[in-house]
């Protein structure tokens, strides 16, 4: 019996994948070169608009490498070797060598649009792109580009480190040799991969985002956030559902939201309470304590 993942084209057609560049170095941007450099101990470069940013996604990696190395998860050559793995760049000209560039910027379309764009001046014809958007659509995406058949969703879980599904989207010209190859990296980065259509929000943000979105209107309605969550805790889920929306971060959320209303309509209602607070600069609706009392 096979084991290939139901929809996965032959492994034989996969391509070799030797450097890895990452576009943004943003908390869900680093999260993924420390996975890809630690599992597939292949050279990552990420880039952001400036140096600061660079910086701190690069600071990101080695603090989590040094907290695995204190919890004994990793051996001091690993953890060596992963921190020398992932270096930083201002200049796109980084990925001029890699294979594989990921995306993990703000979740809007012309951004992710003008971002492929400009990694497709620099990058060789055969280098894969791929997309960790969460609810955009990978076909819109790849309208505009040169090579539209090299684009593939290749969508993580907050946190990258333990999450273990990853979503595998296959717009409908993607390449038969680049989804081979998307999955291949997949098992090497030891994530159960699922392929699933270029649909709004795909599968689990699809399902995520209902209970959400209820827990927001509840919330909108004059729940008051501490009564919502301790109502769902028998529930056990693994997280709290305000824990877990601070986490994602609110904007983020809310433009979930926004493209599954786009989609669905008022199957998915989107929150203006949700907007004003974020215009706000409220970061979460309520974070719970440790013994569920508000902090
Ligand atoms: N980064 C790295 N590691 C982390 C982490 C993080 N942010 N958070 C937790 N961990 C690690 C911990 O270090 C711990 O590892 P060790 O066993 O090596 O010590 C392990 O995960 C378990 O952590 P805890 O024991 O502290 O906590 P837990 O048992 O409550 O599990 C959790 C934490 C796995 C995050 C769990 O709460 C959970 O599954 N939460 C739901 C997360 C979720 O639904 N994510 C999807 C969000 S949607 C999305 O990703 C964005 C999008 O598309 C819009």
């Amino acid at each position: 019996r096979s084991k290939r993942p139901a929809g996965a084209p032959d492994r034989k057609l996969a391509r070799p994948v030797t450097k890895i560049g990452v576009v943004g170095a943003g908390l869900m941007a680093s999260q993924l070169a420390l996975l890809f450099a630690r599992q597939l101990k292949v050279p990552v470069v990420m880039t952001d608009i400036d140096q600061a940013r660079v910086d701190k996604g690069v600071a990101y990696v080695h603090a989590e490498v040094d907290k695995l190395l204190d919890k004994k998860r990793i051996k001091a050559d690993a953890a060596n070797r992963t921190k020398a793995l992932v270096t930083g760049s201002v200049s796109k000209d980084a990925f001029a060598d890699a294979d594989f560039v990921i995306e993990a910027v703000f979740e809007e379309l012309h951004v992710k649009k003008q971002v492929f764009a400009e990694v497709e001046a620099i990058v060789s014809a055969e280098c894969i792109l791929a997309t960790n958007t969460s609810s955009l659509s990978v076909t819109a995406m790849a309208e505009e580009l040169q090579y539209p058949e090299r684009l593939v969703g290749f969508h993580f879980f907050n946190p990258v480190a333990v999450m273990p599904l990853l979503e595998i989207v296959r717009a409908p010209r993607t390449d038969d040799a680049v989804l081979a190859t998307a999955f291949e990296l997949a098992k090497g980065l030891k994530k159960t991969a699922v392929l699933v259509k270029d649909a709004a929000a795909f599968v689990v943000n699809r399902i995520l985002l209902r209970l959400m979105g209820e827990v927001i209107a509840a919330f909108d309605e004059g729940t008051p956030a501490e009564v919502a969550d301790s109502a769902l805790r028998p529930m056990g889920l693994p997280m709290s559902p305000f824990a877990l929306s601070a986490m994602v971060g609110l904007p983020v959320a809310q433009h979930v939201q926004e493209s599954l209303h786009a989609a669905f309509g008022e199957r998915f209602a989107v929150s203006q309470n949700l907007q004003k607070l974020i215009d706000n600069g409220v970061k979460s609706l309520w974070v719970p304590g440790p013994d569920g009392t508000p902090v």
